[in-house]
């Protein structure tokens, strides 16, 4: 028994024992440990194309299919031969209840597994018109796939078609695009045929915008991990990033890292991998391509780190202020720190330059759900990984800094509580797998 001295006690003690309460079923309903109850640390996109989202009932056992949690097989599988495949064949794989095309349309340039680093990263319909902005960003191949059922098939491969034979050169030089649907709604047309369709540049609004595409108006989740795990597995080169289509990078990163990793020598290929902080501008600013450019925005309010408003938390990392003072000599490319993604770092989602060794995202967790990279990272955790941070390179959220919408919230529930249970079940397999630790 505990006593208080005096009536003021008893009510602090009542007020702190409802308040762990109330926030220990918080944490019970969102499995998220004790940082900002009313902000959930995930993305909050709207697809432009539809005000209204409603998500219906939507059967989750058949998302679990692809394997029972203890069995699961984390590993990536290995690259297939691409020459022993016929040139007009297609590469298609069956992933759960997905169908994947691997290499659909390839990037015409392809530089050697060591001379360069491969952005791999993933889209739905919705997020397309990001491909071509992005790509003249970054200075090397872009491995993208892209999640589109039945008839929004036929509409990503026109516009994937626009780009590559009317958009910026770049689009076909170095994007290569992998296509993913569900088997239930395969497409209704010969992709074979489709895929080497001229477009006529000429004509204006040649592709209908759409009102509502086929995975809205069906309610299908995007298997967003199913997506990044297919573009990483199809990079050609040995050093990779695994980002997301509207995070735009700063300049040349590609060379500078590997100059940068060149005089690491062997120590570059431990277990590490390279982060590069993000940000987001507001909607009246050209996304910053240089450090100088990064910070004078900063200086005049008008750049702050991603996710600011939403959950600090999941992008703050050791020396952040430091790192906004600090510009390296000659434009080069340096680690400014080097850290574990450990207690408090447990709620960091970074974005990374790494490689194919590191774990896959867990194919069972949809975007809708959130939270779909936080067990990667735990896994990580685990195997002890070092998480260096780039001192001058960076990613930049397309224009529009993010706020929390309610009503996104709300429909995104169900699914949010599907996520929390999978991702239950993943931490206790990787615990069994590797041994607990409680600093993860
Ligand atoms: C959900 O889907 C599974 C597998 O497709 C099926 O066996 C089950 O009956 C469905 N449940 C409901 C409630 O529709
Ligand atoms: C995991 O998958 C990889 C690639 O598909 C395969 O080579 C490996 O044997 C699998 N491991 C287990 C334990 O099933
Ligand atoms: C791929 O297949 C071709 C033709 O069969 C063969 O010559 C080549 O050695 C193979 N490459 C690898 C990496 O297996
Ligand atoms: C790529 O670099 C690694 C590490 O330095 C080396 O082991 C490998 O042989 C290189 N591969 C090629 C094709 O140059
Ligand atoms: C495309 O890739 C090449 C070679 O990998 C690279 O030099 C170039 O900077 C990339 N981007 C653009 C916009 O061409
Ligand atoms: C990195 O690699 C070197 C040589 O391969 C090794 O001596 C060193 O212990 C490694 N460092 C870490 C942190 O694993
Ligand atoms: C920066 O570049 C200049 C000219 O190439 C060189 O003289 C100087 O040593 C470089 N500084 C550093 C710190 O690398």
């Amino acid at each position: 028994m505990i006593y208080f001295p005096r009536q003021i006690g008893s009510h602090l003690l009542l007020c702190f024992v409802t308040f762990n309460i109330l926030l220990a079923m918080f944490n019970m309903f969102t499995f998220r440990v004790s940082f900002q109850p009313s902000q959930p640390c995930s993305a909050v996109y709207m697809f432009p194309s539809t005000p209204v989202v409603t998500y219906t009932t939507t059967n989750f056992t058949q998302y679990v299919t692809s394997g029972s949690s203890s069995s699961f097989n984390h590993s990536l599988p290995l690259l297939k031969n691409s020459s022993t495949v016929a040139k007009d064949q297609l590469k298609m794989e069956v992933r759960g209840n997905y169908v994947v095309i691997n290499n659909y349309l390839s990037a015409e340039l392809s530089p050697g597994v060591n001379e360069s680093v491969t952005l791999t990263t993933q889209a739905t319909l919705s997020f397309l018109h990001h491909a071509e902005p992005l790509c003249k960003h970054w200075d090397g191949p872009i491995s993208l796939a892209v999640y589109a059922p039945n008839s929004d098939l036929l509409i990503v491969i026109d516009r994937i078609l626009q780009m590559r034979q009317c958009g910026h050169h770049c689009v076909k030089h170095n994007i290569t695009w992998h296509l993913i649907y569900d088997t239930r709604f395969p497409p209704e047309n010969d992709l074979k045929k489709i895929r080497t369709k001229i477009i006529d540049c000429e004509a204006h609004d040649k592709i209908p915008s759409l009102r509502t595409s086929f995975r809205e108006s069906h309610s299908l989740v995007y298997p967003i991990n199913i997506a990044r795990n297919v573009a990483r597995q199809n990079s050609a080169t040995y050093f990779l990033m695994a980002s997301d289509i509207e995070l735009y990078p700063s300049l040349n990163i590609v060379s500078r890292f590997l100059n940068m990793i060149a005089k690491m020598g062997k120590d570059a290929y431990n277990k590490t991998v390279y982060v590069l902080p993000i940000f987001e501008v507001s909607k009246t600013v050209k996304p910053p391509t240089t450090k100088t450019e990064l910070l004078n925005l900063i200086n005049k309010k008008k750049a702050v780190f991603f996710h600011k408003f939403i959950c600090d938390l999941c992008q703050r990392f050791p020396g952040r202020d430091q790192w906004l003072k600090h510009v390296p000599v000659n434009n080069t490319l340096n680690i400014f720190t080097t850290t574990k993604r450990q207690h408090p770092l447990t709620s960091w989602e970074p974005i990374y330059i790494g490689t194919n060794r590191e774990p896959s995202y867990d194919e069972r967790l949809t975007w809708e759900g959130k939270q779909d990279k936080m067990s990667q990272m735990y896994e990580m955790c685990l195997l002890d990984y070092d998480i260096s941070i780039l001192d001058s390179a960076f990613l930049v959220h397309a224009p529009g800094i993010k706020t929390i919408k309610n009503m996104d919230q709300k429909q995104r529930l169900p699914h949010i509580r599907k996520n929390n249970a999978i991702h239950k079940e993943i931490l206790k397999d990787l615990k069994k797998k590797y041994g607990s630790n409680p600093k993860c």
